[in-house]
């Protein structure tokens, strides 16, 4: 299973760094994906792009295809839990959604004490703060010491370019971000999905360390949107790697982040390059964490990915998206 360096090394060029498709009308771009409305949907297109301090540092081949179908596996697995966004995915790096009103609340659920970043948990207690994001945490933790029990530390979504900030459950009530009601339904949810993940990244020789979630309404109803327990959106560790006192090897994004955090790079100004020996190492990762998750081989997508996309979009276009009052014509 998985690609071979060689392989990975020859598909470097052909890694997906933007996708515009004017047929579909504006486009809107995350850090990651490339967003095209179309009436009630979005069209979802995962690049290769890495973020991490809320930047774009380069490509890694395949990355997309692996957090787009990693994401469709894991709303499949959870639809029993909460209903999800997910309508179709017409190609390896594409997924079309209802469209949602996003929630201002990125819901960020640990598992383990650990982070590099201003707003991880490992930093803040190490500043010590005891009482992170609201929850009492007891004397004596190690950094990547398993927390007592999974803790919600919710953050503002900020505006694209900006940060997101650390919130606590009663500045959310207060700030009437979210009803209590729904505020309550949510931490619930995100609970038993993170249960579920854990489960699952066990049973795979992984640990599911922490995890963002983002929830969304359509017709007043609270659905699960954006991604689900990917490399990007979750650390996950090598359970055979985990003791205390020593890093374990980590299959996301931390990996890459690391990297530059060791070159002294915060996310101010530009990034330095990665070298491709790191872009490799990183596509075999993110693909490892896809086949032991899901226990199915990847199977790269037809290359160049950009071609294969839009032939597949227009497809998708004729058989699903036009009006019904003109399908049978
Ligand atoms: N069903 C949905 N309805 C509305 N918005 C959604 C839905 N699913 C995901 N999104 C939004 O689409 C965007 C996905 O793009 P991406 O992950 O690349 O952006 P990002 O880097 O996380 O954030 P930003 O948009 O601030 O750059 C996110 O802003 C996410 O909140
Ligand atoms: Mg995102």
């Amino acid at each position: 299973m998985g690609l071979s360096a060689a392989e990975l090394q020859a598909a470097l060029p052909y890694a997906l760094q933007r996708v515009d498709l004017p047929n579909l009308g504006p486009k809107r771009e995350g850090k990651v994906r490339e967003i095209y409305e179309y009436e009630d949907s979005l069209i979802l297109i995962s690049t290769d792009r890495i973020s991490a301090f809320d930047r774009v540092l380069g490509v890694i081949p395949f990355k997309g295809q692996v957090l787009n179908q990693l994401s469709a596996w894991w709303f499949e697995q959870t639809r029993d839990i909460v209903p999800n966004h997910l309508i179709a995915v017409p190609d390896p790096n594409v997924m079309v959604v209802r469209r949602a009103n996003p929630l201002p609340v990125e819901v960020i659920v640990r598992g383990y004490i650990t982070g590099v970043t201003r707003t991880s948990l490992w930093t803040l207690y190490a500043q010590g703060e005891r009482r992170p994001y609201g929850i009492p945490l007891p004397d004596g933790l190690q950094k990547n010491d398993p927390l007592p029990y999974p803790i919600l530390t919710p953050t503002t979504k900020a505006p694209s370019g900006a940060h997101d900030e650390i919130l606590t459950r009663e500045e959310i009530l207060n700030r009437g971000l979210v009803s209590k009601d729904l505020w309550e339904r949510i931490e619930a949810i995100a609970l038993a999905l993170f249960q579920r993940g854990q489960e699952r990244a066990r049973e795979a020789g992984l640990i599911l360390v922490d995890t963002k979630y983002e929830f969304g309404l359509i017709d007043g109803e609270l659905v699960l949107i954006d991604e689900l327990h990917t490399p990007d959106s979750s650390r996950f560790w090598l359970a055979e790697t985990y003791a205390r006192g020593r890093e374990p090897e980590s299959y996301d994004k931390e990996f890459v982040r690391a990297w530059f955090a060791a070159r002294g790079y915060r996310g101010d100004g530009a990034p330095p390059t990665m070298p491709e020996e790191l872009i490799v190492a990183a596509a075999a990762r993110y693909i490892a964490a896809y086949e032991r998750l899901t226990g199915q081989p990847f199977v790269p997508g037809e290359q160049p990915a950009v071609t294969r996309i839009a032939r597949h979009l227009e497809r998708f276009k004729e058989e699903f998206l036009m009006p019904v009052s003109r399908r049978n014509k």
